[in-house]
């Protein structure tokens, strides 16, 4: 035991060793997006110099400390390897289950905030629904895109108040942008309206911390309801499929 342990141990520390090493040899760069704010993108930046980038590549490969994706990766491989923790979206879905959902909704509960736990948090709502879109039934993406603007509208007829912690995150004076208003018009009078209020109604806006759901519970439904493409999700040819690419490899340079 001990002596597995150990060989255990060494091993890490090889890893740890030959990470640093790649590291040592690599230049990476962080695309502008993820500055912004932190710093000002209109501003001259410093470059690195020749001398500190002597002997090294830009990073083109996949980035050696993050997990190592199949080649061929499916929607829970992301769920795992580059998700954020995710609960509040299993929780979520499992919600929508135990409520005697149809499937499709429940699939839509499952990624409505894909976009936040995988890409980018503005707009999610329309992120997430071009991630999706080439992959489950239109209804679906719809009702994913239309959440985004739904969640600030209460909705008395199916018990849907206005959330209270939005209250608290964004300000009692908070107004929704005019696109959000525009699209939470044209939703309520569309057919798939009601998928789009059931993701609102099944959106954990505080969840038990102590009961853990695995993405694997959901494999079926996923199965049943979106299209994993044969060749992985970003090594197809849809219309989503760099943005995919770029959830796995976030940090290349070109
Ligand atoms: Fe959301
Ligand atoms: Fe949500």
């Amino acid at each position: 035991m001990s002596v597995s342990l150990k060989t255990l141990s060494d091993r890490a520390e090889a890893h740890e060793e030959e990470l640093s090493r790649k590291l040592d040899d690599l230049v990476i760069v962080k695309s502008v997006l993820y500055q912004s704010g932190d710093i000002d993108p209109a501003e001259e930046r410093e470059r690195p110099s020749r001398e500190s980038t002597k002997g090294k590549t830009y990073l083109m490969e996949p980035d050696p400390r993050l997990r190592p994706m199949p080649e061929a990766p499916t929607l829970i491989d992301f769920f795992r390897h580059r998700f954020g923790p995710s609960q509040h979206l299993v929780q979520s879905a499992n919600l929508a289950l135990k409520n005697g959902l149809d499937e499709k909704v429940v699939l839509a509960c499952l990624l409505h905030d894909i976009a936040v736990f995988g890409l980018i948090r503005a707009d999610h709502g329309y992120w997430g629904a071009q991630l999706i879109e080439p992959y489950v039934d239109e209804e679906i993406s719809w009702a994913v895109r239309a959440h985004q603007a739904l969640r600030f509208y209460p909705d008395e007829s199916v018990g849907y108040e206005y959330p209270e912690v939005y209250l608290r995150m964004f300000g009692a004076d908070y107004a929704p942008d005019p696109y959000i208003d525009r699209d939470y018009q044209e939703a309520r009078k569309h057919k798939w309206y009601m998928t789009a209020r059931l993701i609102t109604l099944n959106d954990l806006y505080s969840f038990d911390p102590n009961t853990e759901i695995d993405i694997q519970q959901f494999e079926d439904i996923i199965g049943r309801h979106f299209k994993q493409p044969k060749e992985g999700l970003g090594m197809d040819n849809s219309p989503a499929s760099h943005m995919w690419r770029t959830i796995i490899a976030p940090t290349k340079f070109l």
